[in-house]
């Protein structure tokens, strides 16, 4: 039977032991409310959709259901500003006030990701234009044009009169931007910002020839505005590149704008954010979180069967935004309704993905939504209530979840994950690789995930950081496939391996420069010399070659011939390919610099082999597990701040597992009893 957290958590004395902070450690939490609870549960609520007589039994169902925060506002805005210039706030001060009331937190969302009827009818230029030059319409959402001056005006001034109003409010805690940005256009105005955005990059119309390459194929411009806008198609690699450069200097300016007209109203108390989607490829989150002050998303498992580790890869890869604690503003009570078969979660999953967002780093889960609008475009999506106002079934799950975040807020209050290494996400090399993949099922983010997975199971513990982050204080850094790699970017690794790190090059790495031209060197590029090896070629494989040596097994999808050149350069693996380019040839090599070293790992790798790198390569690094020879099935993970060490166990699988803790961990509350973790449990441990 489960131990309610709640309970146990209300018992356990709470002795502070020294603080153990990593030098990877994130500075600060992603809620800094005086006198409020450190981790915040709470459910998107649309009051604009219901009469108001209801709007007092929902807040009580919510306050029941454990509820501390509300999210309102967004999607609002032709309630806010039913005619132009014309606003009315008064139904939402009664419905923020009704919040308040209860005690809720509460945030605001700007309304900005759907536009009222009148702007765009009287406003046509601020609707977005896809690529083939159609114009959206009104009735959807996200239908305005990022590019558009105008659009700016009008999000600007319902985001500031919303900050006007409500920045003071004692409820209010953050304020989310817009919804989910994504879309770009290909309108008139997104056209002439992208032959200022190319001039401000190349300055000339010469260089951008140069780095572009364009006497290939007769590609040579004579002027910026001849250079036409493009996402797809037969496109010179550096154009399509620069397109997503392009999109992510729009939308980071897009969000600004807003954060512009918000911040001088609001309490400095409050943050700013915009939720973004699981791996959103539209632009670099890195750059576009420059603004804000804590990243949040919304983690949605389509098809209802999640992988836990792939899904942690995503929360690690949202906390390396900001590299500090982040916001959950959205997930499934259950099911979605925008896949092919939108199948539930089983019972015990909602509430086990909740604890694993805790355990990477969210300080508030929010639910989508309350309850289901009586028509719209979602009625079929999950929800805490039914159409008819009474719980659904999966409520009393989620009552339990905010039970016990709650309990627990006072032990995670100003924690953080602690990770024992550093993957590097690299959003130039996913698009370079994306736009010309050579073998089709060559998808970055898998490859990714399969680097990530052996390293996050092992390790208990990842960040995920842009090339850009500082690394000093990581033993080991992995770059699973780095393919963009800018000088700059080459020095600090470089520096990095000097100064003692030990850091690990995926395949692809080191191919092109940032204007997706290749480096006239070969692979890694900048790097070569580091390694004392480079890739003689690589080959996409229809089937499987064989991997022996210190790494053993076989690799798929992707192989390259490693030409070791330096003397001390050690080969820790080569291929088995009778007949092939790549028998007998390295398939891994790795050098000593010092007491760092640089790795380079030739192949996409199966489960076995990358499993057995990277039990190596931990070893190497010093890296130990908290919790070692944990069933595959088991999620670890540290959260540790303020003089305390949690140590979080989730059982993502549906047996019940044996779990021996740490010497000295404290049970403080969960699903752990006799040895045993239970099936979809969670359990908590004090550390000294
Ligand atoms: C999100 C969106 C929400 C809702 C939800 C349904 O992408 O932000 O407004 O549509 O999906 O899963």
């Amino acid at each position: 039977m489960r131990t309610r957290l709640a309970l146990a958590l209300a018992a356990a004395a709470v002795a502070l032991t020294p603080a153990h902070l990593p030098a990877g450690a994130f500075p600060q939490r992603a809620t800094a409310f005086a006198g409020r609870p450190a981790i915040a549960v709470g459910v998107a609520w649309y009051p604009e959709q219901w009469p108001e007589a209801r709007w007092a039994t929902d807040l009580d169902l919510m306050k029941a259901t454990g509820f501390n925060t509300v999210r309102l506002g967004e999607f609002a805005w032709s309630r806010m500003e039913p005619a132009e210039g014309r606003f009315d706030f008064a139904w939402l001060d009664r419905a923020v006030a009704a919040a308040q009331a209860r005690g809720f937190m509460v945030v605001l969302g700007t309304p900005t990701a759907a536009p009222p009827a009148w702007l765009t009818q009287r406003y046509p230029d601020t609707l977005r234009v896809d690529e083939n030059g159609v114009r959206d319409r009104h009735g959807g959402r996200r239908q305005f044009s990022f590019a558009s001056a105008r659009y700016r005006v009008f999000a600007r001034r319902i985001a500031g009169e919303m900050a006007r109003r409500y920045g003071h409010h004692p409820a209010v805690v953050g304020w989310q931007v817009d919804n989910e940005i994504g879309p770009p256009s290909f309108d008139a105005e997104a056209v002439a910002a992208w032959h200022v955005f190319l001039q401000r990059r190349y300055g000339t119309i010469g260089e951008l020839n140069r780095r572009w390459t364009t006497a290939y194929w007769s590609q040579t411009y004579d002027s910026f505005d001849q250079v036409p806008l493009r996402q797809t198609g037969q496109q010179n690699p550096g154009l399509l590149l620069d397109f997503k450069h392009f999109t992510t200097a729009i939308w980071t300016d897009y969000i600004g704008n807003q954060v512009q007209a918000i911040r001088p109203f609001i309490d400095p108390r409050m943050w700013i954010t915009t939720n973004t989607m699981f791996w959103n490829a539209g632009f670099d989150h890195f750059a576009l979180h420059r603004d804000l002050d804590i990243a949040s998303w919304d983690n949605y498992i389509p098809d209802g069967r999640p992988d836990w580790v792939a899904n942690g890869a995503n929360h690690d890869l949202v906390r390396g935004y900001k590299r500090r604690n982040f916001w959950l503003m959205e997930t499934q009570p259950g099911r979605v309704d925008w896949v092919p078969v939108n199948r539930a979660l089983d019972p015990g999953q909602v509430r086990e993905l909740a604890w694993q967002s805790v355990a990477h780093g969210a300080d508030g889960v929010l639910y989508w939504q309350w309850r289901p609008a009586r028509n719209g475009q979602e009625t079929y999506h999950g929800a805490v209530l039914g159409q008819d106002g009474t719980p659904n079934p999966i409520q009393p799950e989620i009552a339990e979840v905010a039970r016990d975040l709650t309990s627990a807020a006072p032990l995670l209050a100003d924690t953080q994950p602690v990770a024992r290494l550093a993957f590097l996400f690299s959003y130039d090399s996913r698009w370079a690789i994306d736009l010309q993949r050579h073998h089709a099922q060559f998808d970055p983010v898998r490859a990714f995930t399969d680097f990530y997975r052996p390293f996050r199971v092992a390790a208990q513990g990842v960040d995920v950081v842009s090339p850009d982050a500082p690394l000093a204080g990581y033993p080991l850094v992995v770059a699973p496939d780095l393919n963009v790699l800018t000088a700059g970017q080459a020095r600090a690794l470089a520096a990095y391996v000097r100064g003692g790190g030990h850091l690990v090059l995926g395949p692809r790495s080191g191919m092109k420069d940032d204007a997706n031209a290749l480096w006239p060197e070969r692979q890694p590029g900048p790097l070569a010399d580091l390694l004392g090896a480079r890739v003689a070629q690589f080959y996409a494989l229809e089937g499987k070659v064989g991997l022996q040596g210190e790494v053993a097994g076989s690799a798929s999808i992707w192989a390259e011939a490693l030409e070791p050149r330096a003397r001390d350069t050690r080969t820790l693996a080569t291929f088995t390919d009778p007949g092939g380019w790549l028998d007998g040839k390295p398939a891994i090599v790795s050098r000593k610099v010092g007491r760092g070293s640089i790795t380079y790992v030739g192949a996409w790798l199966d489960p076995e082999a990358m499993a057995a790198l990277a039990t190596r390569l931990l070893a190497d690094a010093r890296i130990a597990p908290l919790v070692p020879d944990a069933h595959p099935d088991l999620e670890i993970a540290e959260r540790a701040g303020a003089g305390k060490r949690v140590l979080i166990v989730i059982n993502h699988g549906t047996a019940s597992r044996p779990l021996a803790p740490p010497a000295g961990a404290t049970p403080i509350a969960g699903d752990w009893q006799g040895g045993q973790i239970a099936p979809h449990g969670v359990a908590l441990f004090r550390m000294k």
